[in-house]
């Protein structure tokens, strides 16, 4: 059995030395990293007879509340889902007010993640974004790059379909410079050129806004994540939520492609 398996089977850490305040979760396999599709701030705010806006203002205190609760997991990387490259089809007024919140939350917040030691990488074509955006992202960036607590990736005109067509251009630009061959266009050299090489696969995806769909957020990486999808709004989703995400995926059995027997085999090899 190839090293991989094993390794992805017994990989996510478990919560056997959580602190004495998280009793309800001691005991669980953590996922080392998860993505979540922030869905239905509109919707929150709808329902309250507010503006669409006022859905993202409230979704921007659930990503703080989501980023303390995944280093309080243990989590390695939490990758969000802040605007896909299909959102640029929404009303010019709602991407404007959208562009401005990403632009003040990045000024206001880096302190803050800077701070709780998570290194901040912004990952999507930022290149449609204004010149003022794109610089306050590279500032952002470089402030946080030396931090290890936790990867927080923050998807930005980001599609799985752009990152993986993203990677191949790469790899055929090299096959065509005679740098590599076109046996080399490997599953291995592709996943080094899509966003966040070197960081694990995507072990839980969470959806909230009660759809059952993907949106085109990451494809390749999340080839084997566990999904769990919940009514909840974004804006509504809290602690208990997220932790309640963490013990469905705890109770999951990942196979891989094995047996279940063979799973167990392994685990009790240890
Ligand atoms: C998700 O919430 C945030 C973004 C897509 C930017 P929505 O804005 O999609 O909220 P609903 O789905 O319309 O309620
Ligand atoms: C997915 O939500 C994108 C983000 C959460 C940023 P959407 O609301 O855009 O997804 P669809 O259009 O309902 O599939
Ligand atoms: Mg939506």
């Amino acid at each position: 059995m190839s090293s991989t398996i094993s390794q992805n089977v017994s990989d996510c850490s478990s919560t056997a030395d959580m602190p004495d305040e998280l009793p309800e979760l001691v005991g669980l396999a953590i996922p080392r990293h998860v993505a979540i599709i922030m869905d239905g701030n509109g919707r929150w705010a709808q329902a309250k007879g507010q503006p669409r806006v006022m859905g993202h203002r409230a979704g921007v205190k659930a990503v703080r509340r989501a980023v303390t609760t995944a280093k309080q997991l243990g989590v390695r990387s939490l990758t969000l889902f802040a605007f896909s490259s299909e959102n640029w089809r929404r009303p010019d007024q709602e991407v404007t007010l959208l562009m401005e919140l990403f632009f003040t939350v990045l000024q206001r917040e880096i302190k803050l993640l800077h701070k709780n030691g998570v290194r901040l990488n912004i990952i999507g074509d930022t290149s449609r974004f204004s010149a003022r955006l794109q610089k306050q992202i590279i500032t952002a960036q470089q402030h946080t790059a030396n931090n290890d607590e936790l990867i927080l990736n923050v998807a930005a005109n980001y599609g799985g379909r752009w990152d993986i067509l993203h990677a191949a251009q790469q790899l055929a630009e090299k096959v065509q410079a005679g740098q590599m061959s076109p046996a080399e266009f490997t599953e291995e050299a592709l996943a080094q050129h899509l966003s966040m090489p070197g960081q694990d696969d995507v072990d839980l995806m969470i959806r909230t806004g009660g759809d059952f769909r993907i949106s085109n957020f990451i494809l390749w990486q999340a080839a084997y994540a566990e999904l769990v999808f919940t009514d909840s709004l974004w804006p509504d989703f809290d602690e208990a939520a997220f932790h309640h995400a963490v013990s469905v995926f705890s109770g999951r059995q990942r196979r891989f492609g094995l047996t279940g027997s063979q799973i167990e085999a392994i685990k009790t090899s240890g």
